[in-house]
């Protein structure tokens, strides 16, 4: 006779409850930085920018720039890079003088001497990929804050899921300049790196569920997809209901909305060298898109995110709005 269906789920919950409780030592848990919004309502404000360090050059110091006038009128809390933050392979150690040449002296406004969290992107990684880690940065440029090569950043409203791409994309690994110290195998790093961000998405209680890595899942800027993190990253974030898919790589500003999800893919990769005037074909729905410089802002409070993109003279060149039920749907 078959047990009747309240025991098979008690069965089946003890069996689910036994292989957490042998799964767990195995997942270890993203590093996670708290981050309150310091406004009395609650509310967050963030700037996004990616693909930056030029020395200044290819018009960093004019986006710099109007981040900082942007960045003063929204008071916000922190910045977030998606990456490719010193080109053309990072630093070589932590007092490289391009460090201070493409961040430090670049990024003077007051209003920018918040946290910046980063993401390393694939020029990040052709120099010395750990010299960004280190601690020792924190000596050279206090704001620098790349916690781990993956991280999550809880600031009570929104959780941002910082997440390290590049080890996902395969003609890399045929690339004898990239450093895969503390990386290879692939495999097993990008198993474990998925297994602890959904982990980290099915404990998150934040209303906004922000993901951010530096190359785009969708996108129809000049790089396009990127197959393997639609495959192996996308379904993840989608099984957790994540809002937001922050990336640079494509030097451009772009929103496309997903067709079978909230999700909303935006790329903000405006930092410095641009106009690629390079498109890709993509049949996500393209909301907006500007091959130009800039970069992005966002408020968000409990229930509403606004969003803008800024170009290289500080205008609103796209802004929009998302609303979020209290049962947490969008
Ligand atoms: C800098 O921005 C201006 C627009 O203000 C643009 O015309 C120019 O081409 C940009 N320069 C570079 C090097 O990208
Ligand atoms: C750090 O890197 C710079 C730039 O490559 C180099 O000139 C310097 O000698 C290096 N310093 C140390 C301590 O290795
Ligand atoms: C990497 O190189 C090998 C040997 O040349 C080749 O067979 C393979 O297709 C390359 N893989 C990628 C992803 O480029
Ligand atoms: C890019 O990825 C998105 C999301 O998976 C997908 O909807 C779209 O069809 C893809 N575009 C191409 C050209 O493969």
């Amino acid at each position: 006779m078959a047990p009747p269906v309240a025991l098979m789920l008690v069965i089946v919950s003890a069996a689910a409850a036994a292989a957490l409780l042998l799964a767990a030592p195995a997942a270890a848990v993203l590093p996670k930085v708290e981050h309150a919004p310091e406004a009395a309502d609650g509310s967050l404000a963030i700037l996004v920018v990616g693909d930056w360090g030029r020395r200044g050059q290819f018009n960093q110091t004019l986006v710099a720039q109007q981040m900082g006038v942007v960045g003063e009128k929204m008071d916000i809390d922190f910045v977030i890079s998606t990456g490719d933050n010193i080109y053309d392979d990072g630093i070589a150690n932590t007092s490289d003088p391009l460090f201070k040449e493409s961040f430090s002296n670049i990024y003077t406004a007051k209003s920018l001497q918040k946290p910046w969290y980063l993401v390393l992107g694939n020029h990040d990684y052709t120099g010395n990929a750990l010299a960004q880690l280190d601690p020792a940065i924190l000596n050279v440029d206090s704001r620098y804050k790349v916690i781990a090569k993956s991280f999550m950043v809880n600031s009570g409203i929104a959780d941002f899921f910082l997440v390290d791409t590049t080890p996902f994309i395969l003609h890399y690994w045929n690339n004898s300049k990239f450093d895969w110290r503390g990386v290879a195998p692939r495999d097993t790093y990008i198993a474990n790196l998925l297994k602890d961000l959904e982990y980290a998405l099915t404990e998150s209680k934040a209303p906004w569920k922000i993901v951010v890595g530096h190359h785009p899942i969708s996108s129809g800027c000049g790089h396009g997809n990127n197959t393997e993190l639609e495959q192996l990253l996308l379904p993840v974030i989608k099984a957790h209901r994540a809002d937001m898919y922050l990336n640079g790589h494509d030097h451009c500003l772009q929103r496309i909305t997903s067709r079978d999800s909230p999700l909303q893919f935006l790329t903000s990769g405006g930092g410095s060298k641009a106009w690629a005037g390079k498109f890709k074909a993509t049949s996500d729905k393209v909301e907006f898109l500007y091959d130009g410089q800039g970069f992005m802002s966002m408020r968000l409070t409990k229930t509403e995110a606004h969003l803008a993109f800024f170009d290289v003279a500080g205008s609103v060149l796209h802004c929009w709005g998302l609303t979020k039920t209290a049962a947490g749907g969008n």
